[in-house]
């Protein structure tokens, strides 16, 4: 299937099933022309909702509640079905973009629908189901200011998935105190690959800024208006996870004390 296509099919599913359908082979023959995709179609009881301040996520020491436990794992999964369709709205809107980058984004995207899956049989053994919770618009608002692939990468791989190389271990650590070895193990899963994403969008980011400018500055300055460089970490900060995804020590030491 082609990638094109492929990424029309993610946005324009209507089952849950269909947008984790990942085909065995991909190819990106035909990129065709620029597509901004206005909002992905989403079965009903997936519909992106609006969020307010009592959505907030239970505080680690409610982790001793498994309810409480399945909330968060609900959440992480939508922010991965997120990720799912704006790597496949980054596939249409940046056809021009090298052949490199684009599989780089379809095989991050592939690895997305696994983390949904995984979440979803992490959940059903919790006792709930994608779906019995609401999920909200998160990511998909900065869909705006996704206008070059950089800006993408900056945005996606450099700020929300670097944040995850915090939070996915803090809440790993957390789900494991209280006992439940399999959520840590997810977590545990779900930090490996998000390393390999942070990495991609270093390397991209390296290959495209300007030689006289650094990392730090390039990727601040592909940030949205308001996204403050702070909302790439968690409140404890992995300095080793950053490392292993080849982020430099300026930044690591820039955002540390940002
Ligand atoms: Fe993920
Ligand atoms: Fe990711």
């Amino acid at each position: 299937m082609e990638l094109r296509e492929f990424a029309t099919h993610i946005l324009s599913a209507d089952t849950l099933k269909e947008k984790l359908f990942t085909p065995d082979v991909l190819t990106d023959d035909h990129p065709g022309p620029v597509v901004l995709w206005k909002e992905p179609s989403r079965p009903l009881n997936l519909r992106l909702q609006k969020y307010s301040r009592k959505d907030r996520l239970p505080s680690l020491a409610d982790h001793k509640d498994p309810d409480k436990r399945a909330i968060c794992l609900h959440r992480f999964a939508g922010h991965e079905l997120l990720a799912v369709e704006i790597m496949a709205y980054a596939l249409l809107a940046f056809p021009e973009a090298p052949t490199a980058f684009r599989r780089g984004v379809a095989y991050t995207l592939c690895e997305e629908q696994e983390h949904v899956r995984l979440y979803m049989q992490q959940m059903q053994r919790l006792g709930i189901a994608f779906g019995d919770l609401p999920l909200y618009r998160h990511f998909w608002a900065y869909v705006p200011y996704l206008t070059t692939p950089l800006h993408y990468l900056s945005v996606m791989s450099l700020t929300f998935e670097m944040a995850n190389l915090d939070f996915a271990p803090l809440y790993g650590a957390s789900f494991a105190k209280y006992g439940d070895t399999e959520s840590a193990a997810l977590m545990e899963r779900i930090l490996r690959d998000e390393i390999g994403h942070v990495a991609l969008g270093r390397r991209f980011l390296e290959e495209w800024k300007k030689p006289e400018a650094s990392d730090w500055e390039t990727w601040k300055a592909h940030l949205p208006p308001r996204m403050v460089p702070s909302r790439a970490k968690g409140w404890e900060f992995f300095e080793e996870n950053r490392k292993r995804a080849g982020i430099s020590s300026e930044w690591i030491e820039k955002l540390k004390n940002s």
